[in-house]
C-alpha cells in the first residue's frame, strides 16, 4: 500500500529537482557559465527501479566492492540507454580506450583530456570510482613516438612527462591505475617492446615510481591477459611483481584481465590460488576487463555456461581475501570489442545487444545477494 505512494512522492521531488536543476543551468548560461550536460542527470531513474529488483552496484553498496565495466566514450555521449544502464548497474568505470597514451598525447607534448574529463565528469556525477588505463602498453603507441628513433634518455622523459602529466591530472580521484599493461609475452619472456627496446626491462619499475610520485594514494597495478589461472605466464607474472616488490616499488597489485572463452576459462580454482599466492607478496588481485566469448552462431547451452563462468570468478573474488574489484570489458554485446577483434566470436558480455539480462547477468546478481546477506555489516 505505502510503496505506491512512496513512488509518487519520489517522482514529484525528482521532477521538483529536476525543475529546479533546469533552471539553475538556465540561470548559469545566462550568466555564461558552463554546466556539464551530465549535471542535469536526475535521481529519477534509481527512484524508478523501486520494485524492480536490485542491481549489481545496488548490491554491492556498503559492501567495499567495486563492481565496474569499460566505458565506450562515443555510446556514453550518444546512447541514452547505455548511460542508464551503466549508472544503474555499475559503481566503478574505466575508458575502453580514452586514456590510453594515443589518446591523451595525440602530439608531442600536447595532451587532450577531452575524452577522459567526460568520463571523470559522469563518474563523479553517479559516485562512481575511476580506474585508469592504461599507462604503457606496446599497443595504443601513436606514430610519433613509435615512429622516429630516440635515444634511451629522451624515451624516458617523455614517458615520464607521460605519465607524471596524466596521472598528476586525476590525482587523487582514481582508485587504481593500470601502470603496465602486458608486459609479458604468450612465451613468458618479457614482451619485446617499443618501450623495452629503448629503455630496457627497468621501464617497467620506473613507471611505477613516476606514478607513484605523481598520486602517491593511487593502487598501482600491473595487468595482464591469460595468467588467471595457474600456468608459465602467471608464474613469470608472479616472478616479475615479487621482483618489484623485493626492490621496494611502489606496486599494489595484480590486474587478470579475464578475456575468456566459454569453453575454455581457466579453473576458479586456480584462479584462487593464484590470487592467493598474490595476496602472499602483500599484492591485491583485481578482475580487470572479464569477458566470455561465444563462438558464433551459439549453441544452446551456451548462455547458461557463460553464466557459470561469470558467477565463479565473481564468486572466486569475493572469497579471495585481497579482491575487491570485478570489472567486465564493457557490459552490453551492442558495443563489446570481441567480435571485432575476435572473428567468428561473440556474445560475451552480461546484457545482449538489445540491453536485456542474459543469464550471466542473473548469475552476478545471485552471488551478490548471497554476499550482501553472509557479510557481516
Ligand atoms: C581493446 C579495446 O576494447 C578495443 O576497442 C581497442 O581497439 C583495442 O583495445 N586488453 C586491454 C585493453 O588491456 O585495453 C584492450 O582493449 C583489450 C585487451
Amino acid at each position: 500500500m505505502l510503496r505506491p505512494k512512496l513512488i509518487a512522492l519520489a517522482i514529484l521531488v525528482c521532477v521538483a529537482l529536476w525543475l529546479g536543476r533546469g533552471m539553475a543551468i538556465a540561470a548559469q548560461s545566462l550568466l555564461g557559465r558552463e554546466t556539464a550536460p551530465q549535471a542535469r542527470h536526475c535521481a529519477l531513474d534509481r527512484w524508478l527501479r523501486l520494485g524492480r529488483g536490485p542491481t549489481l552496484a545496488s548490491l554491492a553498496r556498503g559492501q567495499d566492492l567495486y563492481v565496474g565495466t569499460a566505458v565506450n566514450l562515443k555510446a556514453l555521449g550518444r546512447d541514452r540507454q547505455y548511460r542508464r544502464q551503466l549508472a544503474q548497474e555499475f559503481n566503478l568505470v574505466t575508458a575502453e580506450n580514452d586514456m590510453k597514451l594515443e589518446r591523451l598525447q595525440p602530439r608531442p607534448n600536447q595532451f587532450d583530456f577531452s575524452q577522459a574529463d567526460r568520463l571523470m565528469a559522469f563518474a563523479a556525477d553517479h559516485q562512481m570510482a575511476v580506474r585508469g588505463h592504461t599507462l604503457v602498453w606496446h599497443r595504443a603507441v601513436p606514430d610519433w613516438l613509435e615512429q622516429q628513433d630516440w635515444s634511451r634518455a629522451e624515451l624516458m622523459a617523455i614517458l615520464e612527462n607521460h605519465i607524471k602529466t596524466v596521472v598528476g591530472r586525476y590525482r587523487g580521484q582514481i582508485a587504481a591505475w593500470d601502470v603496465v599493461n602486458e608486459a609479458i609475452a604468450d612465451d613468458s619472456t618479457l614482451r619485446d617492446t617499443f618501450w623495452l627496446r629503448g629503455i630496457g626491462p627497468d621501464y617497467i619499475e620506473m613507471a611505477f615510481r613516476w606514478a607513484h610520485e605523481a598520486d602517491p594514494d593511487a593502487l598501482l597495478i600491473y595487468n595482464d591477459y591469460g595468467g588467471e589461472g595457474l600456468n608459465a605466464k602467471s608464474d613469470a607474472i608472479y616472478d616479475l611483481v615479487q621482483s618489484l616488490r623485493a626492490n621496494a616499488v611502489p606496486i599494489h597489485g595484480v590486474g587478470l584481465q579475464m578475456h575468456v572463452q566459454v569453453n575454455a576459462a581457466p579453473s576458479p580454482d586456480e584462479v584462487a590460488a593464484n590470487m592467493a599466492r598474490l595476496a602472499g607478496l602483500g599484492l591485491q588481485a583485481q578482475i580487470t576487463e572479464m569477458d566470455v566469448r561465444i563462438r558464433q552462431p551459439s549453441g544452446p547451452d551456451d548462455a547458461d555456461q557463460q553464466a557459470d563462468i561469470y558467477q565463479a570468478m565473481l564468486q572466486t573474488c569475493l572469497d579471495a581475501e585481497n579482491c575487491n574489484t570485478f570489472v567486465t570489458w564493457g557490459f552490453s554485446d551492442r558495443y563489446s570489442w570481441v567480435p571485432g577483434y575476435f572473428e567468428g566470436w561473440g556474445e560475451a558480455l552480461i546484457f545482449d545487444n538489445d540491453y536485456r539480462a542474459k543469464p550471466a547477468y542473473h548469475s552476478l546478481i545471485e552471488v551478490l545477494k548471497n554476499y550482501s546477506t553472509a557479510a557481516p555489516d
